[in-house]
């Protein structure tokens, strides 16, 4: 029978780098709070820990960072301010921005890498699974929930990213899990890359939505050339991991870029089978580069339930 896992709690969320892709913007300002329609970048992955259950996020940050906390910090001046002038919708959309969590910082004071950042948490993370989101990385997910699912959204709403993981993680006593998707042959450089195989569902997780999409990941290589890409499945930038990884991520030595990589970290979890990947359903956005944010800016912009129609109006129009 498989072990019972420790539940995941805490995400971690790395949010150290310096958004150099997007200057002069962000000069003064994080990357992660460039707006997309009208929330900062990091709070969609932050609403999708809450949908997912998280309690606890721990973000990785590092120096000029500061409005990254003071957006999830109360705000009790503003709130009495727009209470006051019967704004009080908008004082709740300030209050709610955080919902229940749990809010926690640590720094990152030298750019050494994603599994350097990750390895940073290792303390408040302590001895339990845990979720890591990229934060430029907007994922809306398109699969239906199932009977198993205990996510906190409504029972017919799409299973969140992180949310299907974590239920991975339970599902088999607590291995890693992440999110891959298929990619271009000219883009399998950005990306994480797996060399993975079609798994059974060791235990529970009968019913799940993901249970025809799991993989088994063998061995993962961190942006190859498209002819040292073992396949064409890329890491999408959704974790949940198991507390080894901090042991592996100590010792993993500079690799692609010089810099500490998770996915070094993430083989040698493949190497114990300990490592599962599902093909995420539903639409990515990588907001990380220009390209990226402005079709995540369209793309969620005509979806606004108050802007939609009149935004999809005026880009018929202009296509004239
Ligand atoms: C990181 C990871 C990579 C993953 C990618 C997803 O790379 O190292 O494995 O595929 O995120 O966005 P980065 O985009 O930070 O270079």
């Amino acid at each position: 029978m498989t072990p019972k896992a420790k539940r995941v709690r805490k995400a971690v969320l790395p949010v150290a780098g310096l958004g150099t892709r997007f200057l002069p913007a962000t000069k003064a300002i994080p990357k992660e709070m460039l707006t997309v329609v009208d929330k900062p970048l990091i709070q969609y992955a932050v609403e999708e820990c809450i949908a997912s259950g998280i309690e606890h996020v721990i973000f990785v940050t590092g120096r000029r960072k500061s409005a990254i906390e003071d957006h999830f910090d109360l705000a009790p001046e503003l709130e009495s301010f727009l209470e006051e002038r019967g704004k009080s919708e908008s004082a709740r959309t300030v209050r709610e921005i955080g919902g229940d969590l749990q809010f926690s910082y640590t720094r990152q004071s030298v750019a050494l890498g994603l599994g350097h950042a990750v390895l940073c948490a290792a303390e408040l993370v302590g001895d339990e699974p845990f979720a890591v989101l990229l934060g430029d990385v907007i994922m809306a997910s398109n699969a239906p929930s199932c009977a198993t699912s205990a996510h906190t959204e409504a029972p017919n709403s799409p299973i969140p990213a992180t949310r299907e993981l974590i239920e991975i993680c339970d599902a088999t006593g607590g291995a890693g899990a992440i999110h891959v998707e298929q990619v271009p042959r000219e883009r399998l450089h950005f990306y994480g890359i797996i060399d993975a195989q079609p798994a059974e569902v060791p235990g529970g997780g009968e019913n799940a939505i993901w249970r025809d999409r799991l993989l088994r990941v063998k061995d993962l290589v961190e942006k190859p050339s498209a002819d040292k890409a073992p396949s064409d499945l890329g890491i999408t930038g959704r974790y949940v991991l198991p507390p080894e990884i901090f042991d592996y991520l100590a010792e993993t030595k500079p690799g692609a870029g010089g810099e500490i990589q998770l996915t070094d970290g993430l083989c040698r979890l493949a190497t114990d089978g300990k490592l599962y990947a599902t093909v995420f359903q539903g639409r990515t956005h990588d907001a990380g580069d220009k390209l990226g944010f402005l079709q995540a800016t369209v793309e969620i912009g005509l979806k606004d339930p108050k802007l939609g129609n009149q935004f999809r109006e005026y880009l018929r129009k202009l296509k004239l």
